[in-house]
């Protein structure tokens, strides 16, 4: 049997994704410790960047669920001195039930994924987050029910968390407004694909109105430090203030995936204040993930 893989959220189709955002919050409430639906299961987590939402939730999921998880940084394994991704790709998915890799470059995951036999998850690339938007929708419905039909504002970056809430407005059947500043846009394929769910609007309060979720992330990504004062002020008008958020629908949510500048892309207020659920959303990173481990590995 072909193994599935979670690279982008568009590999699972749209009733699969729900369910398991139901089965996320299911996990949550009924937490049972004699579950152990992955006893003697191995996850392998290749890491080529820092984290410690990703890392920590993925472990304690595989802990929590009866198996384990191995941590590999290239620095101390035969990537990072030039073993070719198909033979690592091979040894290390007959050794273990799931691989999740977190890369650079976006081709480094899909290539691996072409010659792994079990279940490969995006963990972060410069292109999408996938596993993070699990969390985000899992943290909506929980709030505020089915995010079918509503409005979602994305105020920053065209990166990774962007290109996820495209591909999640596809999937999830949302609106998507989209304030970035003139060159720091999405890239085009994934807005083409999903031209009837997105807007562009030239400023964050515009791109607020009627949103019930706003959302946004750092201003310059892992791998982008060295622009980060270019990005201090292509970005300055960009902040997601109180006047942003009073723009929005009055019971809108303010989301983030952490970790945040307070000050730069949004205000201490806003992601400390009533309407904020980041660190709901950081927590549901494990619940959502325990739900994808189950649906990918106990086929
Ligand atoms: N949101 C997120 O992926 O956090 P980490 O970089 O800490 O894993
Ligand atoms: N866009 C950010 C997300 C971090 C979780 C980055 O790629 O660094």
């Amino acid at each position: 049997m072909q193994p599935r893989h979670f690279i982008s959220l568009l590999d699972l189709s749209g009733a699969e994704l729900r369910n398991l955002i139901y089965r996320a919050i299911q996990l949550k409430t009924h937490r049972d410790p004699d579950f152990q639906p992955l006893k003697g299961k191995v996850l392998a987590m290749v890491f080529e960047k820092s984290s410690t939402r990703t890392r920590i939730s993925f472990e304690a999921g595989m802990t929590q669920f009866g198996g384990s998880a191995i941590f590999l940084s290239p620095r101390d394994t035969q990537l990072g001195r030039g073993e070719p991704l198909e033979d690592s790709a091979k040894v290390i998915s007959s050794m273990v039930d799931c691989i999740m890799l977190r890369t650079n470059e976006h081709d480094t995951v899909t290539t691996f994924a072409k010659y792994s036999r079990v279940p490969v998850i995006n963990g972060l690339t410069d292109l999408l987050h996938p596993c993070q938007l699990l969390a985000d929708m899992q943290t909506y419905f929980e709030h505020r029910g089915d995010i079918a039909g509503k409005t979602v504002a994305w105020i920053g970056d065209g990166n990774n968390m962007c290109h996820s809430y495209i591909n999640a407005a596809r999937q999830f059947d949302f609106k998507l407004h989209i304030a970035s500043p003139a060159d720091y846009g999405p890239v085009q394929d994934i807005v083409d694909a999903a031209a009837d769910k997105v807007a562009f609007f030239n400023s964050p309060v515009l791109a607020a109105q009627q949103a019930d979720l706003v959302v946004t992330d750092v201003w310059a990504s892992m791998g982008q430090e060295s622009e980060q004062k270019k990005r201090e002020y292509a970005f300055r008008d960009f902040q997601v203030t109180e006047e942003v958020m009073q723009a929005a629908n009055p019971d809108a949510l303010f989301m983030h995936c952490l970790p945040a500048h307070r000050g730069e892309e949004v205000a201490a207020e806003v992601i400390d204040g009533s309407q904020s659920v980041v660190f709901d959303e950081a927590e549901n990173r494990l619940h959502a993930q325990k739900a994808l481990l189950e649906f990918l590995i106990c086929r």
